[in-house]
């Protein structure tokens, strides 16, 4: 196989980067043909970026921003993405919104990973310890993870997968965390391998579809 036979993967992600290192960890030890050719971190103390420097791993962080920064933030992803020619961008953990202008130029090549299952508790705000938080206030007894293809809004778009994952009842933010984050672990990587090897596509209509029944809930089991 060629490098050009390989699906380019970008990861964009603002925290510790463990699902940055899943993907990584992942395609090292599988054949599918990809390659993670950069990360971009939204700040300068993200300890993701010390995992990208540890594996040699291309990484851009985004120059301070203000809330009203969208075109400079357009702009910075624009020059990064047109360098680095990603054919799919995984936000891993990334913490801010994707501007319209990248939604559109990029539809369909997105992906989010959350920690729960959307549409519950996502949305602006709700993003780590806040989601755990949020889903055993609730008294929900079930949570779990989704990967959906990104639009211009905060956790919404087009599910493509979802597992599942029990809150029990002597639970705190963190316990869940570690529970939903280990299924994150396998969630991601599964979902990045599905779409390199073309077997699921953002269609018409902004309907997700595959080309085997991999994404049935049958492969998924609680995890305990
Ligand atoms: C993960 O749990 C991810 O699902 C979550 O941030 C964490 C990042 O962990 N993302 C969101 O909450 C997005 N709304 P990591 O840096 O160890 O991969």
């Amino acid at each position: 196989m060629t490098v050009s036979d390989q699906t380019r993967i970008v990861v964009l992600a603002s925290g510790g980067g463990s699902n940055f290192q899943a993907l990584i960890d992942h395609f090292r030890s599988v054949s599918a043909a990809v390659d993670i050719v950069g990360l971009v971190a939204s700040r300068t103390t993200a300890g993701v970026i010390e995992r990208a420097t540890r594996e040699n791993i291309s990484c851009a962080v985004m120059p301070g921003l203000t809330t009203n920064s969208n075109d400079s933030e357009t702009r910075f992803l624009t020059e990064t993405f047109d360098e680095w020619t990603p054919d799919l961008i995984v936000l891993a953990g990334y913490m801010r919104l994707i501007p319209p202008g990248i939604v559109k130029a990029q539809w369909g090549k997105i992906i989010n990973i959350h920690p729960a299952l959307l549409p519950s508790f996502g949305g602006s705000g709700m993003y780590g310890a806040y989601v755990h938080e949020a889903v055993i206030t609730s008294g929900a007894r079930v949570s779990g993870v989704t990967v959906h293809f990104v639009d211009e809004v905060y956790d919404r778009g087009p599910t493509i997968a979802q597992w599942p994952v029990p809150v029990q009842v002597d639970d705190t933010p963190q316990s869940l965390a570690a529970r939903v984050l280990k299924v994150e672990h396998l969630l991601l990587p599964a979902v990045v391998e599905a779409f390199a090897e073309g077997r699921v596509t953002l269609g018409e209509g902004g309907r997700v579809e595959w080309t085997d029944e991999w994404f049935s809930n049958e492969h998924f089991t609680m995890e305990g």
